[in-house]
């Protein structure tokens, strides 16, 4: 046991491309941090430190309450903790934000209790994702906990795959707008056509071959969708623009980040050319001014510290 931990918890993309709530990508940045401080049983305190305006109700913050889940899946429910979330992923923008906090929420608690299995906090994660999204789906916790790519192979028994992806750039457009999960996944089809299906089947076996092998430019031509992307691009303005400008100024493919309205694409090189087309198409195309910034594949969560 411990007094207090201080942890990161990375930003990821969810579905990278045609893996609708199986594949993630985990991002060098951005990320949130999270200190927890332990308390005399039952009492609960959270801080939210930058500029998103979240809730410091431990019951409604996601990461306090991702916490408190890893302490009752442990038969310690009634742990005290005072928990500080440094906010760095934008709440809303389809990089996995709420699942960063969630994560790096269920792992301080891990930290501090003494725990080594990520499995545990990966179940802790998902039930403070369903809190935000309405849905406990673990692409993004996943990709954030473990590392990498990631996919779930299999929801009923927890089966994640982590392969480690090739180098390459990530050039994320961040549109000046917000599409909570809940709203982008209220607008898919209860069923899709089976040619759909099949589809989306081949491509996401590329995508793991072609991870499997390091292959950036096979990686790249296997980024798209047929299930959720085609019902979700009303939700983003100027996505189609955006997605042809970026793949004119050399992006190898490009894809929705999770439930939107982030745009990303992959590249091996011009990642600045790539994200001035970016962030100009999202203003000619929609009027939007677009914050785009530039990373590679990250890592996961880490314990930064405790004591
Ligand atoms: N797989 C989820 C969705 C991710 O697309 O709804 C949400 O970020």
């Amino acid at each position: 046991m411990f007094e207090r931990a201080v942890v990161e918890s990375p930003a990821s993309i969810a579905n990278f491309g045609p893996g609708f709530d199986s594949f993630g990508l985990c991002l060098e940045s951005p990320k949130d941090v999270i200190s927890i401080r332990r308390l005399p049983m039952g009492r609960k305190e959270v801080k939210v430190l930058g500029k998103y305006d979240l809730p410091t109700d431990p019951d409604e913050n996601v990461a306090s309450y991702a916490a408190t889940k890893l302490a009752e899946l442990c038969g310690s429910g009634d742990v005290g903790f005072s928990m500080t979330v440094k906010k760095g992923i934008k709440p809303g923008s389809g990089l996995g934000s709420s699942a960063a906090s969630s994560a790096g929420g269920a792992l301080a608690m891990a930290a501090v209790l003494g725990l080594r299995q990520r499995e545990i906090v990966l179940e802790a994660a998902a039930i403070g994702e369903e809190l935000v999204s309405g849905a406990r789906h673990f692409d993004n916790v996943a990709a954030a906990i473990f590392g990498g790519f990631t996919v779930v192979s299999d929801l009923r028994t927890r089966t994640i795959v982590q392969i480690r992806p090739p180098r390459f750039k990530v050039i994320v457009a961040l549109p000046d707008i917000t599409v909570e999960t809940r709203r982008a996944r209220a607008v898919l089809p209860d069923s899709v056509r089976i040619s759909d299906a099949v589809c989306n089947v081949g491509w996401a076996s590329g995508m793991v071959h072609a991870m499997t092998r390091k292959d950036v430019r096979k990686i790249a031509s296997y980024l798209d969708d047929k299930l959720a992307l085609p019902h979700r691009i009303s939700l983003i303005p100027g996505y189609e623009d955006v997605r042809d400008s970026a793949l004119a100024a050399g992006a190898l493919g490009v894809s929705v980040g999770g439930s939107g309205p982030t745009v990303f694409a992959i590249a091996l090189e011009h990642a600045s050319r790539i994200r001035t087309a970016m962030a100009d198409a999202f203003r000619r195309s929609s009027g939007l001014r677009a914050e785009t910034f530039i990373t590679v594949p990250g890592s996961g969560a880490k314990v930064l510290s405790r004591s």
